[in-house]
């Protein structure tokens, strides 16, 4: 039977550790890169609003619900909902959902590691001491340097692939756990030191205001699917990042309490970053729409007028990449379990021939920084194509169906002895957010997208 296996891949050793490594995968460039920017582009506080009760109404039952078919499958998201479909006596094309997952993180891959290259090599800019003393314009004028340089994009591109691939080579139980236990205190920390440093700019309720004082007249409806993709992202649901990890999670440990951790964390960390950012953007009279490479515009201004902003910068862009890294594994582990369990193959192997996949794809999105620039799919970037195509449509896709499936299909015992749920009053909650708003949610998004009301 299905949930009497333990997952081939290893198990956590605690609660604490799942909660670790989830943390992990949720907490990334997400939050601090992404999260942000979006929030400049879509006019502030009405799309933080829409996004924050995505991840209430939406974010959260849905993480519920992948932790607990990971931990019933346990197997790799294709097989596990292949097996789980099984169980339930459903059509056994329920396995494109779990396909869909596993080439999202990959396409999601290809692109976040250029990102996190452009995170290296910050970090070697703020060792050489690159920002201190610079003006705004100066620093824009190193970050248009790097977009145009093809050559330092592949090679801290190479450089986060390979870092990337050598940890998923050692198996779920090697780097991850380790490096959350020091990334997370740390990050806050620093995030701490910048909100602090926004607070003396004379712009800390201008920006705060930006950030939490909805405008709804602001809110159009691609800026709504922008929220709800953004809140899927953030917390790597829709595509069995969590799944898989669930599926290493030991049985006695309660899933609600684990997730409820997970999405505050996440979330306290987005927010952060964006207390930290806008200040420091209107009191240098710059745009807060200023597109994918906000942070790096912005925040290095902060490290290069503080004291001893040399270390924090080193330091912050050296959490930032380790953030990237806990992130980018659970992107690929799903491939990686698939492979290794199509193939039996070693799992260096299987790191191998996956990591070779996605580091060539990911030339793509450092040519359309520039001799790509011109080139569009449907008027976006073949970057933003893919951000687009992945965290708007297939991650809330993909969490439609989770959210049917295991609202749906799975019998409903199953997931009742599966989450535990303190009482049944709690289970009947969850049941009601998977099986009714979870879905109607993400369809009417859709549906708002397409211009139906209008
Ligand atoms: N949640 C990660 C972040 O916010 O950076 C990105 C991510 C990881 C998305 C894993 C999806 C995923 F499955």
């Amino acid at each position: 039977m299905a949930n009497s296996k333990k997952s081939m891949h290893g198990a956590w050793s605690s609660r604490f550790t799942f909660i670790l490594a989830a943390t992990g995968s949720a907490v990334g460039l997400g939050n601090i890169w992404k999260f942000p920017y979006i929030v400049g582009e879509n006019g502030g506080g009405a799309f933080v609003v829409v996004y924050l009760l995505c991840v209430v109404a939406i974010g959260i039952p849905i993480m519920m619900a992948e932790t607990m078919l990971g931990r019933r499958g346990g197997q790799c998201p294709i097989n596990t909902i292949k097996s789980l479909a099984k169980e339930a006596g459903a059509h056994e094309n329920w396995k494109y959902l779990g396909w869909m997952g596993t080439i999202a993180g990959f396409l999601i891959l290809s692109y976040y590691s250029v990102i996190a290259g452009w995170s290296l090599s910050y970090v070697l800019k703020a060792f050489t001491g690159s920002f201190s003393g610079e003006s705004a314009a100066q620093i824009n004028t190193l970050f248009v340097e790097l977009k145009a340089s093809q050559g330092e994009q592949i090679f801290w591109h190479t450089v986060f692939i390979g870092a990337t691939m050598s940890v998923v080579a050692k198996g779920v139980e090697g780097g991850i756990e380790k490096a959350v236990r020091f990334l997370m205190p740390g990050l806050f920390v620093l995030l701490f030191l910048l909100v602090a440093y926004a607070m003396t700019t004379g712009y800390y309720t201008e920006g705060l205001k930006f950030l939490f004082q909805p405008d709804f007249s602001e809110l159009t409806a691609s800026s709504v699917l922008t929220a709800m993709g953004h809140a899927f992202f953030t917390l790597s649901l829709g595509m069995g990042a969590i799944m898989v990890y669930g599926s290493y999670l030991p049985k006695d440990i309660s899933i609600a309490k684990t997730v409820f951790w997970i999405a505050g964390a996440d979330t306290a960390v987005a927010l952060l970053a964006g207390m930290a950012i806008f200040p420091i953007v209107f009191s240098n009279g710059l745009e807060a729409s200023a597109g994918e490479g906000l942070i790096f515009q912005i925040l290095p201004i902060a490290f290069g007028n503080m004291t001893g902003g040399w270390l924090f910068g080193v330091l912050f862009f050296v959490l930032l990449v380790f953030a990237a890294l806990s992130s980018a594994i659970s992107l690929i582990e799903p491939a990686v379990a698939w492979y290794i369990e199509k193939f039996k193959v070693a799992r260096t192997q299987a790191c191998i021939t996956m990591g070779g996949v996605v580091w060539l794809m990911g030339l793509g999105t450092v040519f359309s920084f520039n001799s790509w620039a011109d080139v569009t799919f449907f008027g976006l970037t073949f970057f933003g194509f893919l951000d687009f195509l992945t965290a708007n449509l297939m991650l809330p896709l993909g969490g439609f169906l989770i959210a049917i499936f295991a609202g749906r299909v799975m019998h409903s015992h199953h997931a009742k002895e599966e989450l535990d749920l303190k009482t049944d009053q709690h289970f009947e909650v969850w049941m009601f957010l998977v099986k009714y708003i979870a879905p109607a949610a993400v369809f009417l998004v859709f549906l708002g997208v397409l211009g139906v009301f209008g």
